[in-house]
């Protein structure tokens, strides 16, 4: 807020903000129609703003590095991350509000581009703000499926829905059970004696986006050849064997990390660290969006007293690592850790 009085020099009139994610089961599920279990992160997105006082919109972002206006009548152009702005406004517009030009700005703390949805939280907390700027009535359920449609409709990535359900809906120490197609959720507590503990690889994520394209391509083709509506339709291990590969590993994923998910609702917590560990090995085998930094971050981190399971989270190619932990012991799985993937020649770190 006090970045809002530094750009726009008057107090904002609203604030609103939202966290980003951690996935800890059910990775590549969410476009599948299959199951999923986030949770939310301690970084944030806030998203302060005012009427504006002229017809543009008006956005300023510290941590972006940027000032941006969308100009009133030319906002199809609108350049860089407030095309995510922009698609909330749009969609809220499409809902039938009106929504008046702004002055905005974003703080955020979410580490962007590692895979922890620092877009969701972006579109959440815009959301959020005009919510209580404009008194919306919209449940948070809406609002994360108008943050999706956002970023399909005009970012032009083919996401699922889980970010932004986890932004629009985790609370802290909780982990959120969705079932993405119906969206039925569950705020569950996380295993016992557990806590989280997320990593950056310190690699970039350059291939997401095509690759992410691609998977879900596949994913698409192989419920196609199966004759089902999507994956999640599909239980039986032996009927996707058939599929040509690589079909027949991207469903044997899909179809196993469901599984997982599943059997991690209520899971001890070695249990729950054994199926992390499985997914892991699931995406990294069958789903292929592994890479060998990530691995050897897994790696590093299962060797350590205290870690029952270790996986990459969110879309892969690079980006964050998650591992479930005995409660009192992430200090020193964070130093343990991040030594083992220096000696492998990597450069992480560990978010607090
Ligand atoms: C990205 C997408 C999500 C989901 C994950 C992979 O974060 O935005 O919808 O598909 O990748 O699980």
């Amino acid at each position: 807020m006090a970045d809002f009085e530094a750009a726009f020099h008057s107090a904002p009139a609203e604030s609103a903000e939202a966290p980003g994610r951690v996935n800890l089961l059910g990775e590549h599920t969410d476009y599948s129609c299959g199951f999923v279990l986030p949770a939310a992160i301690a970084q944030t997105t806030r998203v302060s703003l005012a009427l504006s006082p002229d017809n543009d919109f008006h956005i300023h972002s510290a941590e972006l590095g940027m000032a941006q206006s969308i100009v009133a009548g030319a906002a199809d152009a609108a350049p860089g991350f407030s095309r995510y702005v922009y698609g909330c406004v749009q969609v809220l517009r499409a809902r039938g509000h009106v929504v008046p030009p702004v002055l905005m700005d974003i703080e955020s703390t979410v580490p962007i581009g590692i895979g922890l949805s620092s877009s969701a939280a972006l579109e959440v907390a815009v959301l959020r703000a005009f919510r209580k700027l404009l008194a919306l009535n919209l449940d948070d359920v809406e609002l994360a499926l108008l943050a999706q449609k956002a970023e399909v409709e005009y970012v032009g990535v083919r996401c699922g829905i889980m970010d932004q359900m986890a932004s629009s809906l985790c609370t802290p120490d909780r982990m959120l059970f969705l079932d993405t197609r119906s969206l039925d959720f569950r705020l569950l507590p996380l295993p016992a004696g557990a806590s989280v503990a997320v990593f950056d690889s310190g690699t970039s994520r350059s291939l997401t986006q095509s690759a992410y394209n691609e998977r879900r391509a596949e994913v698409e083709r192989a419920a196609q050849l199966l004759g089902v509506q999507s994956l999640r339709d599909v239980d039986d291990l032996d009927t996707v064997d058939a599929l040509p590969p690589p079909l027949n590993r991207r469903a044997r994923h899909v179809i196993t990390e469901n599984r997982r998910v599943i059997e991690g609702v209520g899971a001890s917590a070695s249990r729950f660290g054994e199926l992390m560990t499985g997914s892991h090995l699931s995406l990294k085998n069958d789903y292929e969006v592994s890479t060998p930094a990530l691995d050897s971050l897994v790696a590093s981190l299962e060797l350590q007293p205290g870690v029952y399971g270790a996986r990459l989270t969110g879309a892969g190619f690079g980006g964050a690592c998650v591992a479930l932990v005995e409660r009192g012991s992430a200090e020193d799985v964070k130093a343990g850790a991040l030594a083992a993937y220096a000696k492998a020649g990597f450069t992480g770190r560990a978010l607090v």
